[in-house]
């Protein structure tokens, strides 16, 4: 029933975009370097397909405007189409979907967005490209925690910012955030850019915790700490480990479950090699971060739109976000996966997410004055 479908080979995805619908700027988007080291940090091959039908008010399909790799999102769509009947057109971009939005105002035929990161949604929301959200099963099924307090997006996962560490190398069996900038792990520690928006976030937290001046010494322990010049997605840095550049990386947790299930031999192997430990733990609790979806502010199918998001929401998509993308649901009473739960258990830093955000910018700013990025000795 979707007319954007992963693709058969499992070694790689493709896009499928509705050229009826997405015809005016499908060009920028086929140009675009896909996911060369964002959400799924796979090099995505583009097509396009001829889509059955033209743009239209037709309550019976819902345009779908993705931050989120195929992969992820393809099984949530597929057994949304399964129960409703409702057709899925999804366009996936790693970047520019916001401004995309906000640039076709009212002929915008976006009806949802899929985002990861609160500092994402939170800027959708700025943007004023989004209408309140408010219906029973997200309210239901949804933390008050998760949910924009205007109703502007909600949160559907979670993920956390944990440490990998090498089996072989590390003996230690817990890990505090303050550690890394510990000099005991000069030229030990791999990391991506500190400008991405994971690390980014991470930093934000600390701010929030500690102050912009103690996050600033952290960050520039940090970088010092560093085996090399930061470069390479979240999963780059577990080959690092791996290959005995760094004895420790810091990644998102599903992405262990990623290269643990992953086609590729040798990605099993980088997984084997690494430990996953929850920082802090013990204290504040572990960063996480959120993935969430917005309601279009000109949704030509509005209803459609809010099926969607219900679903999302709802236990039986919960579960597979647990299942199959093995994130941490948010709704409570649906568990996580029994690979999740073999890595310990998460204690989630309660740190609103709101605070998260509104401290990315001194995050990003700190992160270019210490030269995170430059790498160690700059
Ligand atoms: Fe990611």
């Amino acid at each position: 029933m979707t007319t954007a479908r992963a693709c058969t080979r499992p070694a790689a995805y493709s896009l499928t975009l509705s050229l009826s619908l997405f015809a005016a700027s499908l060009p920028a988007l086929l140009s675009a370097p896909a996911w060369a080291s964002g959400e799924g940090e796979k090099n995505a091959k583009v097509t396009a397909t001829p889509a059955p039908s033209p743009v239209s008010g037709a309550a019976g399909e819902v345009n779908i405007y993705s931050y989120r790799e195929p992969g992820l999102i393809q099984p949530l769509m597929d057994a949304f189409s399964k129960k409703t009947g409702i057709k899925t057109n999804v366009v996936y971009a790693k970047d520019g979907l916001i401004e995309r939005i906000k640039a076709e105002g009212a002929n915008s035929p976006a009806d949802v967005l899929l985002a990861v990161d609160i500092g994402r949604l939170t800027e959708a929301k700025e943007s004023g490209i989004t209408q309140t959200i408010k219906t029973e099963e997200v309210d239901e099924h949804i933390p008050a925690a998760y949910r924009d307090p205007d109703g502007a997006w909600v949160g559907l996962s979670q993920r956390a910012r944990v440490v990998f560490a090498s089996k072989e190398r590390v003996k230690q069996d817990s890990i505090t955030y303050a550690e890394l900038a510990d000099p005991k792990w000069k030229g030990k520690i791999c990391m991506r850019s500190g400008q991405h928006t994971y690390n980014v976030g991470l930093l934000a937290a600390i701010i929030a915790h500690d102050g912009e001046e103690k996050a600033a010494k952290w960050a520039e322990g940090v970088k010092n700490n560093l085996a090399r010049k930061p470069a390479g997605g979240d999963r780059d840095q577990v080959k690092a480990i791996y290959a005995g550049e760094c004895d420790i990386a810091v990644g998102n947790t599903y992405y262990m479950a990623a290269m643990e299930t992953s086609d590729k031999p040798e990605q099993q192997e980088w997984a084997k090699s690494v430990k996953l430990l929850f920082p802090d733990s013990a204290g504040n609790g572990t960063h996480v971060n959120i993935s969430g979806a917005v309601l279009a502010k000109n949704a030509p199918h509005k209803d459609a739109g809010m099926q969607l998001i219900d679903y999302l929401a709802s236990p039986e998509a919960q579960k597979i976000y647990a299942e199959q993308v093995n994130e941490y649901p948010l709704d409570p009473a649906v568990a996580v996966s029994e690979r999740v739960k073999a890595w310990g258990t998460l204690k989630p830093d309660a740190l609103p997410l709101l605070d998260v955000a509104k401290n990315r910018k001194a995050a990003s700013e700190i992160m270019d004055k210490v030269g995170f990025d430059q790498g160690p000795g700059a």
